[in-house]
């Protein structure tokens, strides 16, 4: 069947309709390509632009941690709408780079404090926080001694404060604060394993690492029962093709410790002074010197401060590396020249 004629540049076009048009053209898109990204190198722009420029066929292992959508500054320009289309396109653009045989490992965590309007307003009742004696009882008896009085004058009356009088007579501080009123916990895991097996993908393994536990960032802690984070994800998408398996790769005691182990436990990060939301060293090491060989390609699309090129530096891989932000790509090619250097 004759190929159809793409004479318009596929990169002008929206998003949506390029991951559309991708689908209608792939042999096109590379076929026009004689230049490809280069290894050992990380690539200042956005991932949805830059993965097509990557050879086809060429990645033994993707592995990244993209932005969680939990409210930080290098993800304020997505809504939760664009950040599922981000990771479901960036996902679909990495079948056709990724080899035959080959890994997509995605480091992600569900959304604890995910905001729904459609959940019913009531918050907890937090017994230790209840600073006032009066009870439900004495405003109702007082509103039936005065009814024409509002919240402000019986909570003069009564001596304590109108959110009190509110609390009394509706269960619940309707004004919401520090405990977030309407979020609950979003789980991604489906929606991953959606969009891997929609690229052609097959899920292979999920692990969890277990980091350390983030009492600050959890506000939640001591106002209901929802436990701290202290766990993520690492889901292992295979794409199909010959996979060598070679128990060589690592020792007895590191295939006891954590090759064959669904919970990897190290800790998180110490200091997050120069990038937001680092992953440990630990993290891409591991995936690499299980799943590749020394010399293959380990790609980064969402790079932050360059963890993931510095574990393929120790491991005697190549890696290409991609971030958004220009500071981050500064950053990151800083500590590539010192890994390298070392
Ligand atoms: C969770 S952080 C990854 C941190 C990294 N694993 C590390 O250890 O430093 C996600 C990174 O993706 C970058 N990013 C967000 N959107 C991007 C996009 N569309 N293309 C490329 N990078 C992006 C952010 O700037 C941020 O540095």
């Amino acid at each position: 069947m004759a190929k159809a004629n793409m004479n318009f540049n596929m990169e002008r076009l929206p998003k949506e309709l390029q991951s559309a048009f991708r689908k209608l053209y792939p042999d096109q898109t590379s076929e026009q390509r004689t230049e490809y990204l280069s290894v050992n190198e990380i690539h200042h722009g956005d991932a949805f632009d830059l993965l097509p420029h990557i050879e086809p066929n060429s990645i033994a292992l993707s592995v990244w941690s993209p932005p969680y959508y939990v409210g930080k500054e290098y993800e304020a320009y997505l809504t939760f709408e664009s950040w599922q289309s981000l990771l479901k396109n960036i996902i679909e653009l990495h079948y056709p780079i990724v080899k035959p045989g080959g890994f997509l490992v995605v480091n992600i965590a569900d959304i604890l404090v995910f905001k729904d309007l459609s959940m019913p307003r009531v918050q907890a009742d937090v017994v230790h926080r209840k600073r006032s004696s009066i009870t439900r009882d004495d405003v109702l008896k007082a509103q039936a001694e005065h009814p024409e009085y509002n919240r402000y004058q019986l909570a003069k009356l009564l001596n304590c404060s109108e959110q009190t009088i509110d609390r009394r007579l509706n269960g619940n501080n309707i004004r919401g604060g520090k405990s977030e009123p309407q979020t609950r916990v979003k789980i991604v895991g489906g929606m991953v394993e959606q969009w891997g097996i929609d690229a052609g993908f097959y899920p292979y393994d999920r692990r969890v690492w277990v980091k350390d536990a983030a009492w600050e960032n959890s506000r939640w802690a001591n106002l209901s029962y929802r436990a701290v984070d202290e766990f993520e994800y690492l889901y292992f998408f295979w794409k199909p093709g010959i996979t060598k398996y070679d128990r060589n790769r690592l020792t007895r005691d590191e295939w006891k410790n954590w090759g064959s182990r669904a919970v990897w436990t190290f800790p998180s990060v110490r200091v997050n002074d120069d990038h937001e939301a680092k992953f440990p060293v630990e993290l891409p090491l591991r995936t690499i010197r299980l799943l590749t060989d020394p010399d293959e390609i380990i790609l980064d699309c969402f790079m932050g401060s360059g963890t993931t090129a510095i574990a393929a530096i120790r491991e005697k891989r190549q890696f290409i590396g991609i971030e958004i932000e220009e500071h981050y790509v500064t950053l990151s090619r800083q500590k590539v020249t010192l890994e390298a250097n070392r």
